[in-house]
């Protein structure tokens, strides 16, 4: 039998695994997900039942901790949130050194990896307390600086974190409040974020997740392993998507709605048009935040009383891509991106604030696999890798 640990010693034996797409990294406490079934699970939890019933900073702590809080315990970590919700004025001149165009996600990125310069002592693991202000620490600043990316490139005052209204609807005020009046937050809009952001809360090993706990196992630091994660979620194949969707179904829209014409793009292999918010990695079945994000997208949209003619365009593509031979026969269903995006448009968010949506969402995520890879002392990433270059070569000048 094969010594699995004298492994490394047996040059040439490696898995090549080119994405990963059956190898696993870790084990993991945090989420159940099963492709076939298309089942997931926070800690247990159904994501049906939590996107019904709970609330987002209520799954962000079952995520981190592991249990449902107490209502007492709930309101505590509210509160510590909150004690954290001041970003220095000194972020200010590193915003305003961005161009007004930059892309949010960019801008959201560095100033994350910005906040490790104001918050430099790094995060004692094996310190309870100090590991929960930490935790704490980066929900709070996050959501503050993720809408000051929207502000900077709407040439709006920065605002700041209210202290009287809750987590998500900050996330609407910190958008949208100017300074010559008060905001009412819709609770519609509420309600509908706090479905969004749960539903995005964590996907086990994902390509943003995974690259939070690579960073994060050279012991770089919470912040640090954070912005990596927002880089990682920003391409079009992965939380990038929300808003490729979206430009998507615009364009069909504003060349006549036709959807079989792009349905054929997408099965053209001489063309790299993919249909945006379709297919997924490991849901080769349907993917069940997809099914809660349609409906609740029909939800919103009735209730704000919003006709939007590119749901009609995404109710078209879905129903004639389901009918098709090529995305049947690939499993290619529409992921949580392909209605996200229209519920989002709804609400009036703009386009390229969708991914920092997604960032917002995920951040629980993040953290809760960041914590348990340090708890679980899991050692430095490090794959290997099948060499295709040159034999040696001399060096001749
Ligand atoms: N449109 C057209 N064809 C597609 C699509 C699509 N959206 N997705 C996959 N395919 C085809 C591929 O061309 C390939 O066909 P082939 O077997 O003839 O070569 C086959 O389906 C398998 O696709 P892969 O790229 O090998 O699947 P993989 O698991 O590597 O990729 C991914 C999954 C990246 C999500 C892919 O389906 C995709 O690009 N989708 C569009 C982008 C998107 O919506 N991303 C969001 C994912 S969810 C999330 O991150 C939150």
């Amino acid at each position: 039998a094969i010594d699995i640990s004298k492994l490394r010693d047996l040059s040439g034996v490696i898995t090549l695994d080119p994405g990963y797409k059956n190898s696993g990294a870790c084990k993991s406490e945090i989420t159940f997900l099963d492709g076939e079934l298309g089942i997931l699970r926070y800690r247990g939890y159904s994501i049906e039942d939590l996107a019904e019933k709970s609330h987002f900073l209520e799954v962000s702590y079952l995520l981190i901790f592991g249990n449902l809080p107490s209502a007492e315990t709930l309101e505590q970590f509210e509160n510590d949130i909150r004690r954290f919700t001041l970003v220095s004025e000194e972020m200010k001149i590193i915003i305003d050194g961005f161009p007004r165009t930059a892309h949010p996600m960019g801008v959201l990125s560095a100033l994350t990896s910005a906040l490790t310069a104001f918050h430099p002592k790094s995060v004692d693991v094996n310190n309870e307390k100090d590991m929960y202000d930490a935790i704490c620490k980066t929900i709070a600043k996050f959501l503050v600086i993720a809408t000051w990316t929207y502000r900077k490139s709407m040439g709006y005052p920065l605002n700041y974190y209210d202290n009287t209204i809750g987590y998500v609807e900050n996330f609407m005020s910190l958008m949208f409040k100017l300074p010559t009046g008060p905001y009412a937050v819709n609770p519609v809009i509420v309600d509908a974020l706090d479905k969004l952001f749960i539903l995005h809360a964590d996907h086990e090993q994902n390509c943003s997740t995974s690259t939070v706990r690579m960073v994060g196992s050279s012991h770089a630091g919470l912040f640090a392993s954070i912005s990596s994660g927002v880089s990682a979620l920003w391409g079009p194949l992965h939380g990038g998507a929300n808003q490729a969707v979206l430009e998507m179904l615009e364009e069909i829209h504003a060349s006549g709605g036709d959807a079989d014409k792009y349905l054929a793009k997408a099965k053209d292999k001489d063309d790299p048009f993919r249909l945006m918010g379709f297919g997924h990695r490991v849901y080769k079945n349907f993917d069940p935040r997809a099914k809660i994000i349609k409906k609740a997208a029909d939800d919103v949209l009735a209730t704000l009383g919003v006709n939007d003619p590119i749901l009609e365009i995404a109710k078209k593509l879905e129903a004639a891509a389901l009918e098709d031979e090529y995305f049947k026969s690939r499993n290619l269903y529409p992921n949580v991106d392909f209605y996200s995006g229209i519920i989002y448009r709804a609400l009036g968010i703009p386009t390229d604030m969708f991914t920092v949506l997604f960032a917002i969402g995920r951040l629980p995520g993040w953290i809760a696999q960041w914590k348990e890879m340090r708890e679980n002392k899991e050692p430095i990433g490090r794959p290997r890798q099948v060499y295709t270059g040159y034999p040696l070569r001399d060096y001749v000048k």
